[in-house]
């Protein structure tokens, strides 16, 4: 899958562009400077270049060298510093509560079977009361073809993450189809959905222990 994306990336050209996915800039005002993120899957680096630029502490895995080479200069050019790291996020030692904020921007590289143990993988990763910020295709973007995997299953649905992020406090939710216009691969009408949640500060953490509202280790 690899040589997939380092024969898309191999082009000149950012494919992706190199201006930030509209939703993440319309996030700007949930950011701190000096923040830590980790900018999941960031490919060319539009996103993380973006996130550095607002002040923050950038953390950009990708498992495409090709990619990464093409974000390193990207952020060379925009005067940004950026921690940069080549690794299989399926693969990966995602440390425990070490972010403010993970940025997931079409990450859709997994179906059903894989994607309940990333999604746990990104909420351990978040620092209590730290947001995520997503934005990936629902199932009807297999019909619009204008961008993403193609299969119907790597694509997301409100209830899906409304039960896999239910234990967070979801801040925004919402499904939308719009023309975007993020370099040649996503491109035209698409069929979006937007999420920001929000883990628990550890003193909720504490409380819906003591109500006995959090599940065992069981998952009950
Ligand atoms: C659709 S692109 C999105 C890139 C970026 N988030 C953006 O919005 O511009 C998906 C990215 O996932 C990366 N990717 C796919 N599978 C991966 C894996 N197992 N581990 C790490 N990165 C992966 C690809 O290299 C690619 O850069």
């Amino acid at each position: 899958m690899r040589e997939f994306w380092d024969s898309l990336y191999a082009d000149e050209v950012y494919v992706y562009g190199t201006e930030p996915n509209v939703f993440l800039r319309a996030q700007r005002h949930r950011f701190q400077p000096g923040q830590e993120v980790l900018a999941l899957a960031d490919g060319e680096g539009r996103n993380g270049v973006w996130l550095a630029e607002q002040g923050l502490k950038v953390h950009a895995v990708d498992f495409s060298p090709v990619a990464q080479a093409k974000a390193r200069r990207l952020a060379q050019s925009r005067g940004v510093d950026i921690r940069f790291e080549q690794a299989d996020l399926l693969d990966w030692h995602w440390e425990r509560a070490r972010y403010d904020a993970i940025v997931a921007i079409f990450v859709q590289f997994v179906g059903a079977e894989q994607r309940p143990a990333l999604f746990r993988a990104m909420k351990r990763a978040l620092k209590p009361g730290g947001l995520l910020i997503l934005q990936g295709y629902t199932r009807r973007q297999v019909k619009y073809g204008t961008g993403g995997p193609g299969s119907a299953d790597n694509m997301y649905t409100e209830p899906m993450l409304r039960e896999a992020f239910g234990d967070m406090e979801i801040l925004h939710l919402c499904e939308h189809d719009d023309v975007i216009s993020e370099g040649y691969k996503h491109h035209g009408m698409s069929a979006l959905i937007d999420m920001v949640a929000r883990s628990h500060p550890r003193s909720d953490l504490f409380t819906r222990w003591v109500l006995g509202q959090l599940p065992d280790r069981k998952g009950h």
